[in-house]
């Protein structure tokens, strides 16, 4: 496991950014796993930025992303599939019939999974973590096993996610993720995270033991994982 601490959220996107357009520069035809929330959004805002300063093409990219809300339409402006467009998709020159989401196919989550097979696995997965220790939204207590499904969000994470809603009875309580299996099928993982409130989690996942309790600690068992901090969620782990 390599990991960069950076001294804030934007060298940390940077970083972040530069892994990701390196290995678009050496495989234009990259498998990428993508993550939403709030960690990753500055990510892409550069990405798209070297794309429009011509240094990058998405043109032949396939995009599989974590995971999205169960029960709202993708055109809700809250549906990842709309966050995607939004903070990303609709800044570059992706063809979005190759970006997919694991409730494209209704609840046939194996078709799911057989996309992502035919099209020969995921090169780079992107992921966040939860304060709880999810990655996608494998909850505390997923099985390491699990494949793409659906799942009822946990309290944490409907609390935390009800930031970006106007009230926390507006959050969606089920969602369709990868599973943990999926996660770690992908040939590289990339974390990400910043914030204080990111520190312990990221001391638990990383130092701590492999436990389907803190589910991302399964992460410390892939042979390829790249781990990129801001100083602040970097901090209990230096010490
Ligand atoms: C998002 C996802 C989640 C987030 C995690 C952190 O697609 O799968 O696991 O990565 O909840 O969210 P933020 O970045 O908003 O702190």
């Amino acid at each position: 496991m390599q990991i960069y601490i950076e001294e804030n959220y934007e060298k940390m996107s940077q970083k972040a950014a530069e892994i990701i357009a390196e290995k678009i520069k050496s495989n234009p035809a990259l498998i990428l796993g993508l993550a939403t929330g709030s960690t990753p959004i500055r990510t892409y805002e550069i990405l798209a930025e070297k794309y429009k300063k011509g240094e990058l093409d998405f043109s032949r990219i396939k995009t599989f992303n974590l995971d999205d809300y169960l029960g709202l339409d993708f055109n809700d402006p809250q549906s990842y599939h709309q966050f995607m467009r939004k903070n990303f998709f609709s800044k570059i020159n992706i063809d979005l019939k190759n970006a997919f989401f694991p409730n494209d196919f209704g609840s046939d989550y194996e078709k799911y999974e057989n996309k992502i097979k035919e099209s020969g696995g995921i090169d780079l997965q992107v992921v966040g973590i939860g304060r709880n220790g999810h990655i996608g939204f494998n909850e505390p207590g997923s099985a390491f096993d699990f494949y793409t499904r659906e799942v009822e969000l946990d309290e944490t994470t409907i609390k935390d996610n009800s930031r970006f809603f106007d009230d926390i009875s507006q959050v969606p309580k089920r969602a369709a993720t990868m599973g943990i299996a999926t996660i770690m099928n992908a040939k590289q993982i990339l974390l990400l995270a910043n914030g204080e409130n990111k520190k312990e989690i990221i001391y638990q996942a990383l130092k701590g033991p492999i436990t389907e309790k803190v589910p991302a600690s399964i992460l410390q068992k892939h042979q390829n994982v790249i781990v990129v901090l801001d100083n602040e969620a970097g901090e209990k782990i230096k010490t």
